[in-house]
């Protein structure tokens, strides 16, 4: 009898891996009964776990019916096993190995911080599960047996309809489904456009470093833009190429890109054949007036929209999106590979119910009060107790800036650590290349705090702006 991965061929049975031939010989319910001991002790079959009936593991095996439901039987004697009408056969409790106790942590060893103000997500406690769900159940119903089949590299055809609607509703877009390829989130979005377009991009001066890695990762050369109040300065644009920008909320920085760069951007890439990639990552969190449409509604056969539900809904969900122009359709759905790979058909199939049925507006619109009440929560408390710091970039988005006086940012990142605050500097998402002769606000060096607003439970925001309050510079 070698080593058996055994299948429960009688249906009702499940499955379990005995490793008859690792137990020496003897009789077959000799060999079985030590299998199953072994089993036991090694912690491998906890205690409770119900074994399968004997009839399965016996055709599992290719052993007698007899000699398995002998081996049960000594087990019980034994006290291994324990065998109750309606119930079947069972690991016994006092069959339990000895499990050392686990080492208790100290405070010291536990280096998690107590407050976490880094941008980055939505509170994760937000997330709307019971929505969610709803959906999840409805998808699945509705799915026709394809779903579970190999996919459509471009992505489930519900989620690219329901898009195409929600983004030319709620972000101007113009789009039909037929233009959509969905993806593992904005990550991805820019590999295979890094894939496809390649060379050399134009970037805003502050960005995601791990954007830049990511691109540099797939031999794109990244090439610095100053940012200001305004956005990208995007007149510093020469020559054909393509640029990456976050129009509707400068990352990390905060402002939109002024209306006439909107335009001129538009214009530079219509004169010389350039491309634009609109990161459009949290478009939808605008707190004091009605969002900035996308640039990509200004030319859909210039400007690329990439968007993703990781501020709005979650970033483990990874799902994002790009709407691209006629002429990089077939080389990015080649570039994504042959069948849908990166995201789950039936995730794809749940968020096209969600935005379909509604729910996913429902829940931006909470969010976004959520947002808007952290965002003036925090806006005050600064005023209060900190009013010589200026806070900047709070128009929309998840995070905000706070400036700091010239030299002193990595102290004050140094001095939340000690308060037991994470948070992090401007400085940290500059790009290497953007030296400080960048000329005025934003093009060179700026020192600052960048505050994740939405990244806190709710029960701990107030001691999280305590700790930054604390951690500030005095006037
Ligand atoms: C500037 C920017 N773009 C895009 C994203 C979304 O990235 P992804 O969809 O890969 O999670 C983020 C982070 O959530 C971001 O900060």
């Amino acid at each position: 009898m070698a080593e058996s991965w055994v299948n429960s061929a009688e249906g009702l049975g499940s499955d379990l891996h005995l490793e008859l031939g690792a137990v020496g010989g003897g009789s077959r319910r000799a060999v079985l009964m030590r299998a199953l001991r072994e089993a036991i002790r090694g912690g491998r079959l906890a205690p409770g776990t119900r074994l399968p009936p004997y009839r399965s593991l016996a055709a599992d095996l290719g052993l007698a019916r007899n000699t398995v439901a002998d081996a049960y039987a000594e087990l019980v004697a034994e006290g291994w096993l324990t065998a109750r009408q309606g119930s079947g056969t069972r690991v016994a409790q006092r069959a339990a190995p000895a499990v050392p106790a686990p080492r208790p942590r100290t405070p010291a060893r536990d280096s998690r911080p107590a407050y976490d103000l880094v941008q980055g997500r939505p509170d994760p406690a937000a997330f709307p599960r019971g929505a969610w769900l709803a959906s999840a159940r409805r998808a699945l119903t509705a799915a026709p047996h394809d779903a579970f089949g190999p996919g459509d590299p471009r992505g489930r055809a519900e989620l690219r309809q329901a898009l195409a609607e929600y983004l030319a509703r709620v972000r101007g877009v113009r789009a039909d489904a037929g233009r959509i390829v969905l993806c593992s989130g904005a990550a991805h979005a820019l590999r295979l456009l890094a894939r496809v377009v390649g060379g050399t991009w134009a970037v805003e001066a502050y960005g995601l470093p791990f954007h830049r890695a990511l691109l540099a990762d797939e031999g794109v050369r990244t090439v610095p833009v100053g940012v200001d109040e305004d956005g990208a300065r995007v007149g510093e644009l020469a020559g054909p190429g393509t640029v990456l920008l976050t129009p509707a909320h400068q990352f990390p920085t905060g402002g939109p890109l002024h209306p006439e760069r909107r335009a001129a951007v538009v214009d530079w890439a219509r004169a010389t054949g350039g491309l634009v990639l609109e990161d459009d990552y949290d478009g939808e969190f605008r707190y004091d007036r009605q969002p900035v449409g996308a640039v990509q509604g200004l030319d859909p056969e210039h400007v690329v929209l990439i968007g993703s539900v990781s501020k709005s809904l979650s970033p483990t969900l990874r799902i994002g999106w790009l709407v691209l122009p006629e002429r990089l359709m077939d080389g990015v759905v080649e570039a994504k590979g042959e069948r849908e790979q990166w995201s789950s058909a039936t995730e794809q199939l749940t968020l096209a119910d969600f935005v379909e049925s509604g729910a996913y507006d429902r829940h931006v619109r909470r969010m976004r009060q959520r947002h808007r009440r952290r965002r003036d929560r925090l806006v005050e408390v600064l005023a209060e107790r900190a009013p010589h710091v200026r806070v900047t970039g709070i128009a929309a988005g998840l995070h905000a800036v706070l400036e700091l006086p010239p030299g002193t940012e990595r102290a004050v990142v140094k001095a939340a650590a000690w308060q037991g605050l994470a948070v992090e500097g401007l400085s940290d998402y500059r790009h290497p290349d953007s030296g400080s002769g960048g000329g005025g606000p934003g093009g060179g060096e700026r020192d600052g705090l960048v505050v994740g607003y939405s990244t806190p439970a709710e029960h701990a925001y107030a001691g999280a702006l305590d700790a930054l309050c604390r951690a500030l510079p005095p006037a």
